[in-house]
């Protein structure tokens, strides 16, 4: 089966699984916590996870599935079709703020992205991504990124990390900080890619991110320009949770190279 044919079967369900989550504001939701206090999921996530795995196994029960709420199957390798999926990314928006959370979805085969989505499910905005044919939202293709300079730039990160913290020195930050035009959180890493990609942001920088955040989102990223890595300049770790940065291409190595200093 190629990959023509999964992209209007992925679009489809991702816009049902949208359609499901808005239909439970009007529902009682589970809430529970998981690794800490501020690391919330709910019975929508697991639903939806859940929707997502019978109806991709409906469709081919071959493709794999890996989804954050460990619903799937356990997997080992890449091998074969995997289907990367967050079901909420942005679980405390979406308790919190009922917007500003997003499906995230990317379909890897051997490894590689062939198909990315984010779709942010209050705005109703589809982005997606197909390995060498462009990024589009809502059908509109996305425009190839031109590379900007620092001193126009508005970067994605995290408050915390221009503050004394275990991860990163945040002196360098403070001075990164100092040199852009601005910075914004959204709480949503997807969004915030897709963000970038569009060119609504020109970066977002990220101490730990897991493969669901970042899977669909960096095949979007990868169709306009915008370079994905991790905070050492390696490829993005797909197997594991690991720093992450999307940037314009104009910026991604001067931030790195001068700005990112790991503990
Ligand atoms: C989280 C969001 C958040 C990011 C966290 C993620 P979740 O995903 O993307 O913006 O900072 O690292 O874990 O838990 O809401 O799916
Ligand atoms: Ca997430
Ligand atoms: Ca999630």
């Amino acid at each position: 089966m190629g990959i023509a044919e999964v992209h209007p079967f992925a679009k489809s369900i991702i816009m049902e699984a949208g359609e499901r989550i808005r239909h439970s504001f009007s529902e009682k939701w589970k809430i529970e916590t998981k690794a800490d206090a501020n690391d919330l999921v709910t019975n929508i996530d697991r639903e939806t996870e859940l929707f997502f795995i019978k109806k991709i196994k409906e469709f081919d029960a071959s493709f794999k599935i890996f989804g954050e709420e460990g619903m799937g199957e356990k997997i080992d390798s890449l091998d074969g079709v995997v289907w990367i999926v967050d079901p909420i990314d942005g679980t405390m928006n979406f308790i919190r703020q009922h917007r500003n959370f997003a499906i995230s979805i990317g379909v890897y085969v051997d490894g590689i992205g062939k198909l990315g989505y984010v779709y942010d499910v209050m705005r109703n905005q589809l982005y997606y991504g197909i390995d060498g044919q462009g990024a589009f939202m809502n059908e509109v293709p996305l425009k190839l990124l031109k590379p900007i300079s620092l001193e126009k730039s508005i970067i994605g990160m995290n408050a915390i990390w221009v503050t004394p913290n275990k991860k990163i020195e945040h002196e360098p930050m403070t001075d990164l900080i100092r040199r852009i035009r601005g910075t914004r959180s959204y709480g949503s890493a997807s969004l915030e890619i897709a963000s970038v990609a569009c060119g609504r942001m020109d970066a977002y920088i990220s101490l730990r991110l897991s493969p669901w955040d970042i899977a669909g989102g960096a095949i979007i990223a990868k169709e306009v320009g915008a370079i994905t890595s991790s905070l050492k300049n390696e490829s993005i770790n797909l197997s594991n949770q690991d720093t992450f940065i999307v940037a314009n291409p104009g910026i991604h190595q001067e931030i790195i190279e001068n700005y990112i200093k790991l503990k």
